[in-house]
Protein backbone atom coordinates (compact mmCIF):
# COMPACT_ATOMS: atom_id res chain seq x y z
CA UNK A 1 0.00 0.00 0.00
CA UNK A 2 1.77 3.04 -1.27
CA UNK A 3 1.26 6.69 -0.49
CA UNK A 4 1.14 8.69 -3.69
CA UNK A 5 0.02 11.81 -5.49
CA UNK A 6 -3.52 10.98 -6.65
CA UNK A 7 -4.49 10.58 -10.28
CA UNK A 8 -7.86 11.78 -11.59
CA UNK A 9 -9.63 8.47 -10.80
CA UNK A 10 -8.29 8.41 -7.26
CA UNK A 11 -9.31 12.02 -6.70
CA UNK A 12 -12.85 11.20 -7.85
CA UNK A 13 -12.95 8.18 -5.55
CA UNK A 14 -11.67 10.18 -2.57
CA UNK A 15 -14.13 13.02 -3.25
CA UNK A 16 -17.04 10.56 -3.47
CA UNK A 17 -16.02 8.95 -0.16
CA UNK A 18 -16.16 12.18 1.85
CA UNK A 19 -19.86 12.64 1.07
CA UNK A 20 -20.60 11.10 4.50
CA UNK A 21 -18.74 13.87 6.37
CA UNK A 22 -18.53 16.92 4.09
CA UNK A 23 -21.53 16.75 1.73
CA UNK A 24 -21.82 19.44 -0.93
CA UNK A 25 -25.29 18.09 -1.70
CA UNK A 26 -27.51 15.35 -0.25
CA UNK A 27 -27.38 13.56 -3.62
CA UNK A 28 -24.01 11.70 -3.86
CA UNK A 29 -23.75 12.21 -7.63
CA UNK A 30 -24.35 15.97 -7.35
CA UNK A 31 -21.96 16.12 -4.38
CA UNK A 32 -19.20 14.62 -6.52
CA UNK A 33 -19.91 16.96 -9.40
CA UNK A 34 -19.80 20.01 -7.11
CA UNK A 35 -16.67 18.92 -5.27
CA UNK A 36 -14.82 18.27 -8.52
CA UNK A 37 -15.83 21.74 -9.75
CA UNK A 38 -15.09 23.51 -6.46
CA UNK A 39 -12.47 26.25 -6.65
CA UNK A 40 -11.39 25.46 -3.12
CA UNK A 41 -10.56 21.83 -3.83
CA UNK A 42 -9.00 22.47 -7.22
CA UNK A 43 -6.27 24.44 -5.51
CA UNK A 44 -4.97 21.49 -3.48
CA UNK A 45 -2.69 18.66 -4.51
CA UNK A 46 -4.41 15.42 -3.49
CA UNK A 47 -2.65 12.43 -2.00
CA UNK A 48 -3.96 8.93 -1.36
CA UNK A 49 -3.17 5.49 -0.08
CA UNK A 50 -4.65 2.86 -2.38
CA UNK A 51 -5.23 -0.82 -1.63
CA UNK A 52 -6.09 -3.08 -4.58
CA UNK A 53 -7.82 -0.30 -6.51
CA UNK A 54 -9.62 1.17 -3.49
CA UNK A 55 -8.64 4.50 -1.95
CA UNK A 56 -8.24 3.81 1.78
CA UNK A 57 -7.07 7.29 2.86
CA UNK A 58 -6.84 10.74 1.28
CA UNK A 59 -5.93 14.35 2.00
CA UNK A 60 -5.48 17.67 0.23
CA UNK A 61 -2.36 19.84 0.56
CA UNK A 62 -2.92 23.53 -0.22
CA UNK A 63 -0.02 25.83 -1.14
CA UNK A 64 0.44 28.86 1.12
CA UNK A 65 3.19 31.24 2.05
CA UNK A 66 3.87 32.05 5.69
CA UNK A 67 5.57 35.19 6.95
CA UNK A 68 7.62 35.64 10.08
CA UNK A 69 10.04 38.22 11.47
CA UNK A 70 12.94 36.52 9.68
CA UNK A 71 11.27 36.19 6.27
CA UNK A 72 8.80 34.11 4.30
CA UNK A 73 8.47 30.34 4.17
CA UNK A 74 6.65 28.09 1.69
CA UNK A 75 4.00 26.02 3.46
CA UNK A 76 1.24 23.51 2.84
CA UNK A 77 -2.09 23.44 4.64
CA UNK A 78 -3.68 20.02 5.02
CA UNK A 79 -7.41 19.69 4.51
CA UNK A 80 -10.01 16.91 4.27
CA UNK A 81 -7.94 14.17 5.91
CA UNK A 82 -10.21 11.16 5.48
CA UNK A 83 -10.16 7.38 5.97
CA UNK A 84 -13.33 5.42 5.10
CA UNK A 85 -14.81 3.82 8.21
CA UNK A 86 -13.94 0.24 7.23
CA UNK A 87 -10.25 1.14 6.99
CA UNK A 88 -9.82 3.24 10.15
CA UNK A 89 -7.48 2.53 13.03
CA UNK A 90 -4.75 0.99 10.87
CA UNK A 91 -2.46 4.01 10.87
CA UNK A 92 -3.33 5.10 7.31
CA UNK A 93 -3.95 8.79 8.05
CA UNK A 94 -0.83 9.04 10.24
CA UNK A 95 1.28 7.40 7.54
CA UNK A 96 -0.13 9.55 4.75
CA UNK A 97 0.41 12.82 6.67
CA UNK A 98 4.03 11.90 7.50
CA UNK A 99 4.67 10.78 3.93
CA UNK A 100 3.27 13.99 2.43
CA UNK A 101 5.36 16.08 4.85
CA UNK A 102 8.49 14.20 3.78
CA UNK A 103 7.50 14.56 0.12
CA UNK A 104 7.33 18.37 0.48
CA UNK A 105 10.40 18.51 2.71
CA UNK A 106 12.43 17.07 -0.18
CA UNK A 107 11.34 20.11 -2.20
CA UNK A 108 12.19 22.56 0.59
CA UNK A 109 8.78 23.04 2.21
CA UNK A 110 9.18 22.47 5.94
CA UNK A 111 6.10 24.17 7.40
CA UNK A 112 2.61 22.69 7.58
CA UNK A 113 -0.64 23.92 9.04
CA UNK A 114 -4.09 22.41 9.47
CA UNK A 115 -7.42 23.21 11.09
CA UNK A 116 -8.37 20.29 13.28
CA UNK A 117 -11.99 19.26 13.64
CA UNK A 118 -11.00 16.40 15.93
CA UNK A 119 -9.14 16.19 19.24
CA UNK A 120 -5.83 17.99 18.51
CA UNK A 121 -4.04 15.26 20.49
CA UNK A 122 -4.22 13.16 17.32
CA UNK A 123 -2.19 15.65 15.31
CA UNK A 124 0.09 16.46 18.26
CA UNK A 125 1.32 12.88 18.09
CA UNK A 126 2.30 13.62 14.50
CA UNK A 127 4.38 16.66 15.47
CA UNK A 128 1.79 19.44 15.14
CA UNK A 129 1.47 22.06 17.84
CA UNK A 130 -1.76 23.86 18.71
CA UNK A 131 -1.70 27.63 18.14
CA UNK A 132 -4.05 29.91 20.04
CA UNK A 133 -7.27 30.14 18.02
CA UNK A 134 -10.59 31.60 19.10
CA UNK A 135 -14.04 32.10 17.66
CA UNK A 136 -16.87 34.45 18.56
CA UNK A 137 -20.62 34.45 18.01
CA UNK A 138 -23.68 36.17 19.43
CA UNK A 139 -27.30 36.84 18.64
CA UNK A 140 -27.85 40.33 17.32
CA UNK A 141 -29.76 42.79 19.49
CA UNK A 142 -33.07 43.53 17.74
CA UNK A 143 -32.19 47.15 17.11
CA UNK A 144 -29.08 49.28 17.03
CA UNK A 145 -27.46 52.23 15.28
CA UNK A 146 -27.57 52.14 11.50
CA UNK A 147 -24.34 52.93 9.67
CA UNK A 148 -24.51 54.12 6.07
CA UNK A 149 -22.65 51.61 3.92
CA UNK A 150 -22.43 50.79 0.26
CA UNK A 151 -22.71 47.12 -0.62
CA UNK A 152 -20.70 45.75 -3.52
CA UNK A 153 -20.53 42.38 -5.18
CA UNK A 154 -17.41 40.79 -3.70
CA UNK A 155 -14.09 41.44 -5.36
CA UNK A 156 -10.51 40.72 -4.27
CA UNK A 157 -9.18 42.91 -1.49
CA UNK A 158 -6.19 42.72 0.76
CA UNK A 159 -7.01 43.18 4.45
CA UNK A 160 -3.29 43.87 5.23
CA UNK A 161 -3.78 43.84 9.02
CA UNK A 162 -0.54 45.18 10.42
CA UNK A 163 0.79 44.01 13.77
CA UNK A 164 1.15 40.31 13.16
CA UNK A 165 4.58 38.77 13.45
CA UNK A 166 3.53 35.46 11.90
CA UNK A 167 0.84 34.19 9.61
CA UNK A 168 -0.35 33.43 6.11
CA UNK A 169 0.81 35.97 3.54
CA UNK A 170 -1.96 37.09 1.23
CA UNK A 171 -0.81 36.98 -2.37
CA UNK A 172 -2.73 38.26 -5.39
CA UNK A 173 -3.81 34.80 -6.54
CA UNK A 174 -4.93 34.01 -2.98
CA UNK A 175 -7.15 37.08 -2.88
CA UNK A 176 -9.12 35.85 -5.90
CA UNK A 177 -9.23 32.29 -4.61
CA UNK A 178 -10.41 33.39 -1.16
CA UNK A 179 -13.54 34.83 -2.72
CA UNK A 180 -14.16 32.23 -5.42
CA UNK A 181 -13.84 29.35 -2.95
CA UNK A 182 -16.79 30.36 -0.74
CA UNK A 183 -19.88 28.36 -1.47
CA UNK A 184 -22.28 31.25 -0.84
CA UNK A 185 -22.75 34.69 -2.33
CA UNK A 186 -20.52 37.21 -0.59
CA UNK A 187 -21.25 40.69 0.63
CA UNK A 188 -18.67 43.44 0.59
CA UNK A 189 -19.78 46.51 2.55
CA UNK A 190 -17.87 49.73 2.83
CA UNK A 191 -18.55 52.44 5.37
CA UNK A 192 -19.22 55.72 3.54
CA UNK A 193 -17.66 57.83 6.27
CA UNK A 194 -14.42 55.93 6.88
CA UNK A 195 -13.88 53.60 3.92
CA UNK A 196 -13.53 50.61 6.25
CA UNK A 197 -14.91 47.43 4.72
CA UNK A 198 -16.27 44.05 5.76
CA UNK A 199 -16.41 40.88 3.65
CA UNK A 200 -19.07 38.45 4.84
CA UNK A 201 -21.17 35.45 3.98
CA UNK A 202 -24.81 34.95 4.96
CA UNK A 203 -26.14 31.46 5.62
CA UNK A 204 -29.66 30.94 7.00
CA UNK A 205 -29.69 34.22 8.94
CA UNK A 206 -26.12 33.91 10.25
CA UNK A 207 -23.66 36.58 9.20
CA UNK A 208 -20.12 35.18 9.05
CA UNK A 209 -17.36 37.80 8.97
CA UNK A 210 -14.68 36.51 6.60
CA UNK A 211 -12.31 39.47 6.75
CA UNK A 212 -12.20 43.21 7.21
CA UNK A 213 -9.90 46.20 6.82
CA UNK A 214 -10.30 46.69 10.59
CA UNK A 215 -8.03 44.72 12.88
CA UNK A 216 -9.46 42.88 15.84
CA UNK A 217 -7.53 44.98 18.32
CA UNK A 218 -8.86 46.65 21.42
CA UNK A 219 -8.79 50.00 19.63
CA UNK A 220 -10.56 48.84 16.43
CA UNK A 221 -12.99 46.35 17.95
CA UNK A 222 -15.78 48.83 18.90
CA UNK A 223 -15.83 50.22 15.36
CA UNK A 224 -15.76 46.74 13.83
CA UNK A 225 -18.66 45.77 16.06
CA UNK A 226 -20.66 48.86 15.10
CA UNK A 227 -20.21 48.28 11.37
CA UNK A 228 -20.77 44.56 11.58
CA UNK A 229 -23.97 44.66 13.59
CA UNK A 230 -25.42 47.32 11.33
CA UNK A 231 -24.38 45.46 8.19
CA UNK A 232 -25.68 42.13 9.48
CA UNK A 233 -29.05 43.70 10.31
CA UNK A 234 -29.27 45.27 6.87
CA UNK A 235 -28.50 41.86 5.39
CA UNK A 236 -31.45 40.41 7.32
CA UNK A 237 -29.36 38.30 9.71
CA UNK A 238 -30.04 37.58 13.38
CA UNK A 239 -26.66 36.17 14.40
CA UNK A 240 -23.01 37.11 13.80
CA UNK A 241 -19.97 34.90 14.01
CA UNK A 242 -16.31 34.84 13.10
CA UNK A 243 -12.78 34.05 14.18
CA UNK A 244 -10.78 36.16 16.60
CA UNK A 245 -7.73 36.92 14.47
CA UNK A 246 -5.55 39.41 16.27
CA UNK A 247 -2.02 40.04 17.41
CA UNK A 248 -3.51 41.11 20.74
CA UNK A 249 -4.88 38.78 23.42
CA UNK A 250 -8.63 38.30 23.10
CA UNK A 251 -10.80 40.72 25.08
CA UNK A 252 -11.52 39.55 28.59
CA UNK A 253 -14.24 40.31 31.11
CA UNK A 254 -17.58 41.17 29.53
CA UNK A 255 -16.70 39.32 26.31
CA UNK A 256 -15.95 36.05 28.03
CA UNK A 257 -19.16 34.40 26.86
CA UNK A 258 -18.77 35.26 23.22
CA UNK A 259 -15.04 34.57 22.71
CA UNK A 260 -14.24 30.89 23.01
CA UNK A 261 -11.31 28.69 22.13
CA UNK A 262 -12.29 26.94 18.92
CA UNK A 263 -13.73 23.48 19.33
CA UNK A 264 -13.45 22.94 15.58
CA UNK A 265 -11.10 24.40 13.00
CA UNK A 266 -8.40 24.49 15.69
CA UNK A 267 -5.28 25.99 14.16
CA UNK A 268 -2.19 23.76 14.27
CA UNK A 269 1.31 24.11 12.89
CA UNK A 270 4.21 21.77 12.33
CA UNK A 271 7.77 22.57 11.38
CA UNK A 272 10.34 20.04 10.22
CA UNK A 273 13.17 22.41 11.21
CA UNK A 274 13.56 20.73 14.57
CA UNK A 275 13.53 22.03 18.13
CA UNK A 276 15.81 24.92 17.18
CA UNK A 277 13.24 26.53 14.86
CA UNK A 278 13.25 30.19 15.98
CA UNK A 279 9.48 30.45 15.33
CA UNK A 280 8.60 27.66 17.74
CA UNK A 281 8.46 29.45 21.10
CA UNK A 282 6.83 32.62 19.79
CA UNK A 283 4.28 31.11 17.47
CA UNK A 284 2.49 29.19 20.18
CA UNK A 285 1.83 32.35 22.18
CA UNK A 286 1.16 35.20 19.79
CA UNK A 287 -1.51 35.69 17.18
CA UNK A 288 -1.08 33.94 13.86
CA UNK A 289 -2.70 35.67 10.92
CA UNK A 290 -4.97 33.02 9.41
CA UNK A 291 -8.34 34.42 8.39
CA UNK A 292 -11.60 32.53 8.27
CA UNK A 293 -11.78 33.26 4.54
CA UNK A 294 -8.59 31.19 4.05
CA UNK A 295 -9.80 28.14 5.96
CA UNK A 296 -9.36 24.84 4.05
C1 LIG B 1 -9.55 11.11 11.75
C2 LIG B 1 -9.30 10.02 10.69
C3 LIG B 1 -8.78 10.66 9.42
C4 LIG B 1 -8.27 9.04 11.24
O1 LIG B 1 -7.99 8.11 10.21
P1 LIG B 1 -7.26 6.69 10.52
O2 LIG B 1 -6.66 6.21 9.25
O3 LIG B 1 -8.16 5.80 11.23
O4 LIG B 1 -6.14 7.23 11.51
P2 LIG B 1 -4.97 6.43 12.21
O5 LIG B 1 -5.15 4.95 12.00
O6 LIG B 1 -3.70 7.06 11.82
O7 LIG B 1 -5.22 6.80 13.70
C5 LIG B 1 -6.29 6.26 14.40
C6 LIG B 1 -6.42 7.10 15.62
O8 LIG B 1 -7.24 8.22 15.29
C7 LIG B 1 -8.06 8.46 16.38
N1 LIG B 1 -9.24 9.20 15.97
C8 LIG B 1 -10.15 8.88 15.04
N2 LIG B 1 -11.14 9.80 15.04
C9 LIG B 1 -10.83 10.68 15.99
C10 LIG B 1 -11.48 11.83 16.49
N3 LIG B 1 -12.66 12.25 16.01
N4 LIG B 1 -10.86 12.52 17.49
C11 LIG B 1 -9.68 12.12 17.97
N5 LIG B 1 -9.03 11.03 17.56
C12 LIG B 1 -9.62 10.32 16.58
C13 LIG B 1 -8.43 7.05 16.82
O9 LIG B 1 -8.93 7.08 18.13
C14 LIG B 1 -7.09 6.35 16.75
O10 LIG B 1 -6.35 6.58 17.94
P3 LIG B 1 -5.20 5.58 18.46
O11 LIG B 1 -4.12 5.62 17.41
O12 LIG B 1 -4.79 6.18 19.74
O13 LIG B 1 -5.87 4.26 18.55
C15 LIG B 1 -10.62 9.22 10.40
O14 LIG B 1 -11.18 8.82 11.63
C16 LIG B 1 -11.65 10.00 9.62
O15 LIG B 1 -11.63 10.01 8.39
N6 LIG B 1 -12.59 10.67 10.29
C17 LIG B 1 -13.66 11.44 9.63
C18 LIG B 1 -13.11 12.68 8.93
C19 LIG B 1 -12.38 13.61 9.88
O16 LIG B 1 -12.90 14.00 10.93
N7 LIG B 1 -11.14 13.99 9.49
C20 LIG B 1 -10.31 14.86 10.26
C21 LIG B 1 -10.60 16.30 9.95
S1 LIG B 1 -9.55 17.39 10.88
Amino acid sequence: MECRLANADQIAQAFAQVHVVWPHDPDPALHLEKRLASKQHQRASWFVIEDAGTVVCSLGAYPFQLFGPDGDRPARAFGAVFTPEAHRGQGHAARLISWVCEHYAEMGTLDFILYSDIDPAYYQKLGFQTLPSYEWAWDLPRSGPRVDMTVFPARPLDPELPGFRYGIRRQTADAIWVQEKQNSPLRLSRCLATGNWLLSRQDHGTYTLLESSLTQSASDWPELLRLMESDARQAGCHRVKGWWVSHEPRPEASWENVFKPRSQEILMWSSLRGAGDPWRADIGQHGFRALLSEHV
